[in-house]
């Protein structure tokens, strides 16, 4: 398992570094933990074989959509997609948008990546670097018609809560780079997440919630793997949808 993460290392070597760190800089708090993924031999061939037309390196500086995705239409851009099940259907059935998966789990991007080729989906571009950095250095303000953040990781413990990815200063960063009347939709199961994240856009002025509080589902968002765990313990789902004024 691990020669073949090795492999696909040595073969495409960006691909290794998830996220920038200047040398004196101290590494900023990251809403995930890196663990070795396991590879089925698909998904190394995946990597290998399709990389180069589906992902997208880092690169610090910005992003033309035009050139990425060949065509005008609005983009989405997903934070965290997971293995990308929710990703891909989403694409397949709302082909007028671009969407841009950005997730450093290897196993899931890889995975997504297969299905990006076979399905195929011609209308998504894939990223594994830690989002928080690609939305600074590489998406052009007022660029984005909407954010996906499907089950982020709830953090649970207090002293952890500061790793939570839906904070103040990525609100305001996802708010900069927004389109007028674009939005930013969020789901999870963790109820005191779910308050926080209500707060959380409620104190950044660039947004109005047309819901006052939780949104109704999107009937084209499906249920997640991850989500069909939390739905067997009986967790409330619970749906954030804010828009850009
Ligand atoms: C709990 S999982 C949910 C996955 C998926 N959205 C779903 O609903 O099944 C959260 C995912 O977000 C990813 N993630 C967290 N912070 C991230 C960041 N800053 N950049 C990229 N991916 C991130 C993690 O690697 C993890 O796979």
């Amino acid at each position: 398992m691990r020669e073949r993460q090795a492999d696909v290392f040595a073969d495409i070597p960006e691909l290794e570094r998830v996220e920038e760190r200047d040398g004196a800089q101290r590494r900023e708090v990251k809403s995930y933990v890196l663990r070795g993924s396991h590879l089925h031999a698909f998904q190394v061939d995946a990597l290998k074989n399709f990389y180069p037309e589906y992902g997208i390196p880092f690169r610090p500086e910005p992003l033309d959509w035009t050139t990425v995705f060949g065509n005008d239409n609005p983009v989405v851009v997903e934070i965290g997609f997971g293995m990308g099940d929710s990703t891909a259907r989403i694409a397949k059935d709302r082909p007028q948008y671009n969407y841009l998966g950005i997730e450093v789990f290897l196993a899931g991007f890889a995975k997504l990546l297969h299905a990006c080729a076979t399905m195929p989906l011609p209308n998504v571009r894939l990223m594994r670097f830690d989002a928080v950095q690609v939305l600074r250095s590489m998406v052009p303000d007022g660029s984005v018609a909407g954010f996906h953040i499907f089950f982020p990781d709830p953090w649970p413990k207090k002293r952890h809560h500061k790793r939570r990815l839906v904070q103040v200063p990525l609100a305001e960063m996802m708010c900069s780079k927004l389109v007028e009347g674009g939005y930013v939709y969020c789901v999870t199961d963790w109820k005191e997440y779910a308050d926080h994240m209500l707060q959380v856009f409620d104190s950044v002025p660039g947004f109005r919630n047309p819901y006052a509080g939780f949104a109704p589902a999107r009937p084209w968002r499906p249920t997640t793997k991850f989500e069909q765990k939390g739905l067997a313990k009986s967790y409330e789902i619970s749906e954030v949808w804010v828009e850009k004024r």
